[in-house]
């Protein structure tokens, strides 16, 4: 058995399937995927437990959603509120809590952020984002969304279609030829060349995940410093995707800031930690942009639920409070060194990070699987990718001794595959 401050693991825990599994596989599509067998009965800040009382230091968040912590007080608080208010549902009728929630989100946001776009999801939020690309497109006689091969940025037709993988729409059958994928550079000294784009008064935007997802791969500052300056210079739209980066992930409200201050996008998407817990998510842009074509369409039946709102208004002003803020740098600069010392250990080739997010590159998928199935008999909760990378994003408000426990676990597991 295995008993921590942080950890518990009974000797009779398997990782094995459950009658949920089977439930799992018989009712709901096959498509849904698979995730590492560990039956979430409760999840608690940084801790999830399961049904026996095994408990886990959460190194995934979710998947990077709880940034204020699972089951947050405030957020609880806030939801249980907003329930006895009688005021669950209001379609796009006027509520106080929306109104709250959207000026909220504003008022902490950079002011070149005018308009806020309210709807469910992280693929809403970037289908949105790409309806809102071609009008702009079309209304300015440009042609081209740049991309990059390896992105992601969600299910939803539009979104998909801006995936740099073909899985993401081969379903479909449909294709935009007017969305151009170029090579996401993964090496330090990768640069950005114009010369492998279309004549630059036909492009209409970029698109840039802020990192990208299986690995938490980031930019070279000066990739993004040059594809930035080209941008502004031939006047295309520079628009990032911050579903999973957004709040303080990488260590500053959104992520974009952290390769340059002077980096100021026409739009981003948020989704994930905008609540921390409820499906919520938004675009945010200038008016010019958002206003241009009435035919959009930025709405939907539960887009800005008032229940979602008080939950993301509360988690807004929890990530923004000075309390948070003070113990948050010193527990990212924890975390950073102990992904930089991964590094010493054989079978790690690369180790991306930045603020609380961490893409470590293994051998094969094989060892990377491997080392996912010891962390977790060992009582520590890390991203399965199902590929050669291993991704840790815990709750912002985990403590450093969990950090510690963790990333002990984790060196051990990774020893362990040797
Ligand atoms: C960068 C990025 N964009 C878009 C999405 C899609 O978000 P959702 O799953 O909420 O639709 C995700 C989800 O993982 C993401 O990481």
């Amino acid at each position: 058995m295995i008993k921590t401050k942080n950890r518990c693991i009974k000797d009779d825990f398997m990782l094995s399937s459950s009658e949920l599994t089977v439930n799992k596989q018989n009712n709901e599509p096959k498509s849904l995927g698979s995730q590492v067998h560990v039956i979430w009965d409760r999840a608690k800040d940084f801790n999830v437990y399961d049904r026996d009382g095994n408990k886990w230091i959460d190194m995934t968040a979710g998947i990077f959603t709880a940034n204020a912590g699972h089951a947050n007080e405030n957020i609880k608080k806030a939801i249980k509120a907003q329930v006895d208010s009688d005021l669950l549902f209001a379609y796009q009728y006027e509520t106080e809590i929306r109104d709250r929630f959207v000026r909220k989100l504003l008022e902490i946001s950079p002011d070149y952020f005018n308009k806020a776009v309210i709807l469910n999801t992280g693929s809403e939020a970037t289908d949105a984002m790409y309806r809102i690309l071609k009008s702009w497109a079309k209304e300015n006689k440009r042609k081209y969304i740049i991309c990059f091969n390896g992105s992601y940025h969600g299910r939803v037709l539009g979104s998909a279609l801006m995936c740099g993988s073909k899985e993401n729409t081969m379903w479909s059958g449909i294709n935009d030829d007017d969305i151009l994928f170029i090579d996401f550079p993964y090496n330090e000294d990768d640069v950005f060349d114009p010369s492998l784009l279309p004549p630059k008064e036909m492009i209409a935007a970029f698109l840039l995940e802020t990192y990208q997802g299986w690995g938490a791969c980031m930019y070279p500052a000066n990739y993004i410093k040059k594809l930035y300056d080209f941008a502004k210079e031939s006047g295309a739209l520079v628009c990032f995707d911050e579903i999973q980066s957004g709040f303080y992930r990488m260590g500053e409200l959104y992520g974009y800031t952290t390769y340059s201050d002077n980096i100021q996008p026409d739009m981003i998407s948020l989704g994930k930690g905008l609540s921390s817990c409820l499906p919520i998510s938004a675009v945010l842009g200038r008016a010019d942009i958002i206003d241009l074509d009435p035919t959009t369409n930025l709405s939907g039946t539960h887009a800005g639920n008032a229940i979602c709102c008080a939950a993301g208004l509360a988690n807004l002003e929890f990530l923004t409070d000075m309390e948070f803020q003070q113990g948050f740098q010193k527990r990212v600069a924890y975390f950073e060194k102990r992904c930089e010392k991964l590094l010493d250990l054989q079978l790690v080739s690369k180790v991306n990070y930045k603020g609380m997010v961490a893409g470590i590159i293994m051998e094969s998928t094989d060892v990377a699987n491997k080392v996912v199935e010891s962390c977790l008999l060992n009582g520590v909760l890390p991203v399965c990718t199902f590929r050669e990378s291993i991704k840790l994003g815990p709750p912002l408000t985990i403590s450093i001794d969990a950090i510690q426990e963790a990333f002990d676990v984790i060196e051990q597991a990774i020893s362990g595959v040797v």
